[in-house]
C-alpha cells in the first residue's frame, strides 16, 4: 500500500461504495458458484458485497479480509447475522496464509491498491485449493486518468499542493495484458484478463467532493500537510471537474481477472 494509508473513513464508505457494489454485483454474475464453496473474500470492505457473495453459497463458508481494521469492524456488523458461516479478519493480502486453502476467491476494488501484483498472485495462489479459482476486478487501464489530470493541473496551480506534483499516486492500474503475464507467472491457468469502462456520474459538486475526499483521493489528502491544502484540493478538483467536458464524473476503468490453480480438486 506504498503511499497509501492502511486505515478507511468505514462508516464513508458504508455510504458512498454504491458504484464498488453495483461492479461488485457484475463480479458475482459471472461466478457461477456450486454453492457449497469454501471462498475468500479478498479485501471485503465493510462488507456490502460479501453477504451477497454468502447467499451465493448458501452451503459454503465465506472467510472476508481486509488490511483496514475500522473496515474490519464495520464489516463484522454488516455480516454479524451470517456467523459463523461467515467470518471476518483482518489480513494483509501481500502476506495472506489460509489454515485450509480456499475453493474460490473473489476480490473486487482492492488489487489497484497493492502495487506489487507478482506478490500479491503468489499469495492468493497460495490461499487455493488445486483447482480452485481466483474471480476478481479492480481499476485498471486508463482508470481515473481524467481525475488524475485534474490533481495534476491543481497542484502545479496552488503552492500548497507541491507535495503532489510528480507523484504518480498509490495506485496500481494494469492494463489487460500485464496482469494476464503477471498472473501466468505467479502460476495461475486458464487466465482471462479485460478492461472496461464504468464511468460514475455523481451529479453534482457536493456528491462529487464526498467521493474525492473518502475514496478516490484519500492518499493525496493523507500526503497534504494540513487542512487548509487539503480543502484546497478538494475545492480545485471539484471547480476543474465542473468546468470539464463530463462534469463531476468519475472515469472509471475495470480490470477484469480470472485464473485456475492448477491440479484437480
Ligand atoms: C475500495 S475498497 C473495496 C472493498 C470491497 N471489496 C468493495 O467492493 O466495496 C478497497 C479495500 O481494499 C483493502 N485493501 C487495500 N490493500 C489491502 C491489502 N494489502 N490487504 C488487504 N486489504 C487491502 C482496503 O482496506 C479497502 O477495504
Amino acid at each position: 500500500m506504498s503511499g497509501a494509508p492502511r486505515e478507511w473513513d468505514a462508516a464513508a464508505y458504508h455510504r458512498l461504495s454504491d458504484p464498488q457494489l453495483a461492479w461488485g454485483r457484475r463480479v458475482l454474475e459471472r461466478l457461477r458458484p456450486r454453492g457449497d464453496e469454501d471462498v475468500l473474500d479478498a479485501g471485503c470492505g465493510t462488507g456490502r458485497l460479501t453477504a451477497e457473495l454468502a447467499a451465493a453459497v448458501p452451503d459454503g463458508t465465506v472467510l472476508a479480509v481486509d488490511a483496514s481494521v475500522a473496515m474490519v469492524e464495520q464489516a463484522r456488523r454488516t455480516l454479524a447475522d451470517l456467523a459463523p458461516r461467515v467470518r471476518v479478519q483482518v489480513a494483509d493480502l501481500r502476506d495472506i496464509v489460509l489454515a485450509e486453502p480456499v475453493d474460490l476467491i473473489v476480490s473486487t476494488a482492492v488489487f489497484h491498491h497493492i502495487p506489487d501484483h507478482p506478490r500479491l498472485f503468489s499469495a492468493l495462489l497460495g490461499c487455493l485449493r488445486p483447482g480452485g479459482r481466483l474471480v476478481a476486478q479492480c481499476g485498471g487501464g486508463p482508470n481515473l486518468a481524467g481525475v488524475r489530470e485534474l490533481v495534476r493541473r491543481a497542484a502545479e496551480d496552488d503552492l500548497r499542493l507541491a507535495a503532489l506534483r510528480g507523484w504518480p499516486g498509490p495506485w496500481e492500474f494494469a492494463d489487460a495484458p500485464t496482469a494476464a503475464a503477471r498472473l501466468r507467472a505467479a502460476g495461475f491457468a486458464r487466465v482471462r484478463t479485460s478492461v472496461e469502462a464504468a464511468p460514475v456520474p455523481l451529479g453534482g459538486p457536493e456528491r462529487f467532493r464526498d467521493h474525492l475526499r473518502a475514496v478516490t483521493l484519500r492518499s493525496h489528502l493523507a500526503r497534504l500537510g494540513d487542512d487548509d491544502a487539503r480543502a484546497a484540493l478538494l475545492d480545485a478538483v471539484t471547480d476543474l471537474s465542473a468546468a470539464g467536458d463530463a462534469p463531476f464524473t468519475l472515469d472509471h476503468w475495470r480490470l477484469n481477472l480470472e485464473g485456475v490453480r492448477p491440479g484437480s480438486g
